[in-house]
């Protein structure tokens, strides 16, 4: 198929170039490929997609072209960054249901115009009849895809208490106002990406396997972009929200879809475990590094924690001096890297049920205590670096962000997610949207590996109403305290590496924001062992043969996360940076 299209490709653009060499038999031949190649590059440009935008009035990044002009045309309608973000992620739930959605959950670091700095928890939460041993058979060994697939893998969601307490905190414009762009959106439908349609195609075994065929996700003949999604039953429970406000999604008609979802599977998410849940806001993590102010998400997600441990462990090594993706970069960053994975294992869980210890995670003295057996010649053996002793002193990487900057210096880094692509991958039957299967960022069995291949231990045990573990890292900067950088991405593992990345590109390398997005990334968590390098960057023979040498083991992965950026430039100018490895957007604010 690749194959023909492109010998068609070729044909089309010969025939563009030598026409007037072409019989009357080649001229047919060539009118009837050249209309199926018009066909496909039409099919490869469904949206027109913006990748790097500027504006002085404000700014949204999305994976979604449709969801940023939701979000930036809220603004210019007078909304704040807050209002933008809502219905952002609103939209996102209807056009980019891999991730986007309300039967998941997220984080929120918001910086308001005068400096103010919040982070808001709305992850989801085990059920109350959840524990420890629920996905481990009576040998103790996990059960196969209990955790991941079907109703058992959900966590009770957070979305939508999580977008009402934004409204009620910085909220400006009606909520009826965010939402309706969204009800709009799945009544009416919208056109899928090429990226979309494949997935959808791909999945139909396992969303036929759970939902059966009656359901607007599956279709005889094989999705192909361009095709119109459209989702009536998810409309309706946005109308529900719309005039119940959270009412609407945890109490009645949408409350008792859930619950009979779960009951005709083997879930076990009740109308008590919806009724009680509440968002949560939580002071969020800051660390400094020279001139900036890092600001990112605290517990339950270990995004925070880790990343302002990568940063300290990284600022004395003044990574400038040996330039971007060196071997001797390389090389410091995955020993910064494989430390703090290591911490992440054993220290950090939900803060409402283990006493994480933020503090001293971050303490200098313990940090240069962590580094002291570092050699610049050789890499450590993840085998022989335990966890810090403080007397001492793989699925598909789903999760969706948004960057959002107003006009009024108000900024908004969102990530928010079902885990896996579409979640636990059952729909809600008349309800209308995905479950997550987020249960899986918990540690169901010490020591052994989520699909992430992230380890956890008692830190991160499931408990009933605990919130998982989760990598997000919705992180705002602020360089001389004026705002400075939105930033965060999905990526499971990968997220706390992708954010350092960006912002190392930009601060020690000297890139562009779009640059520092565009650049291809790498990524260590202690286990495995390895370095997962993006292919065709520059990770070459030659530097792969070096970094062997000195101990290191590597593997090139297609590619790792997708950034949503946004950077303040000349003190005024904000410049959008949407990640090019995939549909995102940025959507300026215009008059
Ligand atoms: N579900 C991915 C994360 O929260 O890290």
């Amino acid at each position: 198929m690749c194959i023909l299209s492109l010998l068609i490709r070729i044909r089309c653009s010969m025939f563009q170039i030598m026409p007037y060499k072409s019989t009357f038999l080649t001229t047919i031949i060539l009118f009837i490929f050249c209309t199926s190649c018009k066909k496909e590059l039409v099919d490869q440009a469904i949206y027109d997609l913006v990748k790097t935008a500027e504006s002085d009035l404000g700014m949204v990044v999305s994976a979604h072209p449709l969801a940023s002009e939701v979000g930036a045309d809220i603004i210019a309608k007078g909304g704040t960054a807050a209002d933008a973000a809502i219905a952002t992620q609103l939209a996102l739930a209807v056009v980019y249901p891999r991730a986007g959605n309300i039967g998941g959950g997220g984080f929120m670091v918001y910086r308001e115009g005068n400096g103010a700095v919040t982070a808001l928890d709305y992850r989801e939460k085990a059920p109350a009849a959840a524990h420890k041993d629920m996905y481990l058979d009576e040998d103790g060994n996990i059960i196969k895809d209990l955790s991941t697939k079907g109703h058992l893998a959900s966590g009770v969601p957070g979305t939508v208490a999580g977008l009402y307490a934004t409204h009620d905190k910085y909220g400006r414009l009606g909520f009826n106002k965010l939402i309706e762009p969204a009800i709009q959106l799945a009544e009416n439908g919208f056109k899928l990406t090429k990226n979309e349609a494949k997935r959808l195609n791909e999945l139909k075994e396992v969303f036929v396997e759970l939902n059966g065929e009656d359901f607007p996700f599956v279709k005889a003949s094989p999705w192909k972009a361009g095709d119109l999604l459209i989702q009536k039953a998810l409309a309706n429970t946005l109308r529900q929200i719309k005039t119940k406000g959270p009412n609407g999604f945890y109490w009645g008609q949408t409350a008792d879809y859930v619950v009979e979802e779960m009951q005709s599977g083997n879930g076990i998410i009740t109308k008590e475990d919806l009724s009680s849940y509440e968002a949560s806001w939580r002071t969020p993590i800051h660390v400094t590094y020279r001139d900036y102010d890092i600001y990112s998400m605290s517990p339950p997600s270990s995004g925070g924690v880790a990343l302002g441990q990568l940063t300290k462990l990284l600022e004395p090594m003044e990574l400038s001096q040996y330039g971007f993706q060196s071997v001797e970069s390389i090389h410091r960053i995955v020993e910064a890297e494989r430390r703090v994975y290591a911490d992440r294992a054993e220290h950090l869980g939900d803060s409402d049920f283990y006493d994480v210890p933020i503090d001293l995670l971050l303490d200098e003295a313990y940090l240069e205590e962590r580094i002291n057996d570092f050699s610049a010649d050789s890499a450590s053996s993840s085998a022989s670096i335990v966890a810090g002793d403080f007397a001492m002193a793989k699925e598909s990487f789903e999760t969706t962000h948004l960057s959002v900057m107003d006009g009024e210096g108000n900024a908004a880094s969102v990530t928010t997610t079902i885990n896996a692509s579409y979640g636990s991958k059952v729909w809600v039957k008349g309800a209308g949207f995905f479950l997550n299967n987020e249960m899986d960022d918990f540690s169901s069995k010490p020591g052994t590996p989520n699909m992430f291949g992230l380890i956890g231990a008692e830190a991160n045990k499931i408990e009933a109403g605990k919130r998982m573990l989760s990598s997000m890292t919705p992180t705002i900067i602020e360089k001389n305290n004026q705002l400075f950088m939105v930033l965060g991405t999905p990526g499971g593992s990968t997220i706390i590496t992708s954010v350092l990345q960006v912002f190392l590109n930009v601060v020690e390398y000297g890139m562009n924001i779009s640059e520092a997005v565009a650049a291809k990334r790498f990524h260590h968590q202690w286990l495995p062992d390895q370095i997962m390098y993006e292919k065709e960057g520059n990770f070459d023979a030659d530097k792969i043969k070096i970094l062997e040498s000195m101990g290191h083991k590597l593997r090139a992965v297609d590619h790792i996360g997708t950034v949503e950026a946004i950077m303040v430039v000349n003190d005024t100018m904000i410049v959008g940076a949407a990640d090019p490895r995939r549909d995102d957007h940025a959507a300026a604010v215009r008059e």
